[in-house]
């Protein structure tokens, strides 16, 4: 019966080496130590024995069961030890590691063109001025010298919304609001949004102006090349070329288009200038006498300028972009190069 007790623990510690998992122990402790194991077994024969050798057996019984559940004991605690250590090997966290950015948002080229023309013109003095870009005939058309059925009605392709509103086809009108409010002198910018039924590569049915008018007293031609000089050699660099053709615009008199030297080719020629050297950038002119008289100014004693720039098209030159409808498909890879 000893050996049988001795094999039993041998046995025990054998396979208890073997278990990984509590429910394996719990399993095996069953089978060793549960009322129905093999020690209860074993200690059923004891009544079987003769008396004198029972108290011995006892004691051999009680030692293998008392080590036995040492043993179990210490397999239990050796499981789940290992357990924790995996769990924490799981969970490790490597604190040294960077964080993950969020991904930060850029302004859109044409906000950030704006601004940087904005802030140009606020350091010659110009206050930014605003209208509607649901506006009356009145402001877009009639006030700045275009009657009734007068053919530059047509450069404009005009969105109409009923007889006296349109969507605005130019900054201009602000002028006419601008001058309506304020006594002279003014000196304002006025960017804005504008629309035109016309769309391919360098034209958008929906674009960006900005407007410019100056009105003092003793205001000249000089001072609008002036003023329009000093801001291209800023927002395009010292030196860059500066032209001046006559042209046409009904609230201007006289008017011109103001081209600078191509910033791809430096006006030697290229296929974005088409060969020309120069690329138009604004057109500009002086107040015509008979916008004051819509806005109450005395043309006697006041004089000024205005001018009005398309802000994709300094985009597109600055950037070089050759597709104007890049700047609205709105697409990341794009717009995060600015
Ligand atoms: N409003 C004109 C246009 O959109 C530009 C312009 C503005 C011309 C001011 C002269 C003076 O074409």
């Amino acid at each position: 019966m000893r050996e049988k007790l001795e094999a039993l623990l041998q046995e025990a510690v054998t396979e208890l080496a073997a278990i990984a998992t509590e429910e394996a122990f719990h399993e095996l402790r069953v089978k060793y130590l549960g009322r129905k194991g093999a020690l209860t077994a074993i200690m059923k024969g004891v009544g079987a024995l003769p008396p004198a050798e029972r108290p011995l057996i006892g004691q051999v019984v009680n030692s293998v069961r008392d080590q036995l559940e040492e043993r179990f004991d210490a397999a239990l605690a050796t499981i789940r030890n290992a357990r924790k250590a995996e769990k924490l090997r799981e969970e490790r966290l490597d604190v040294t590691l960077p964080g993950r950015r969020r991904p930060l948002g850029t302004k859109h080229p044409i906000t950030l063109v704006r601004e940087e023309i904005s802030e140009i013109f606020a350091g010659l003095g110009f206050q930014v001025a605003e209208g509607p870009e649901i506006e009356l005939d009145y402001y877009n058309f009639e006030a700045l010298n275009f009657p009734k059925d007068h053919p530059a009605r047509d450069m404009q392709d005009t969105f109409f919304i009923g007889d006296n509103l349109l969507l605005r086809t130019h900054t201009s009108p602000v002028q006419i609001r601008t001058m309506l409010k304020h006594a002279p002198p003014v000196r304002i910018i006025a960017p804005g949004t504008v629309y035109r039924c016309d769309s391919d590569a360098t034209h958008s049915p929906m674009f960006h102006q900005i407007e410019g008018l100056m009105v003092d007293k003793g205001i000249t031609f000089g001072d609008l090349k002036g003023v329009l000089t000093i801001f291209v050699n800023q927002y395009f660099g010292r030196g860059t070329g500066v032209r001046l053709r006559p042209s046409f615009f009904p609230f201007t008199e006289p008017s011109a288009e103001v081209d600078i030297a191509c910033v791809i080719c430096k006006g030697k020629g290229c296929r974005v200038c088409k060969n020309s050297g120069w690329l138009e950038i604004l057109g500009a002119g002086m107040v015509d006498p008979e916008v004051y008289r819509h806005v109450h100014y005395d043309p006697e004693t006041i004089s000024g300028f205005a001018f009005g720039m398309g802000i994709e098209r300094i985009a597109m030159l600055k950037y070089g972009i050759s597709d104007m409808r890049l700047l609205f498909e709105n697409d990341l890879r794009f717009l995060s190069q600015f």
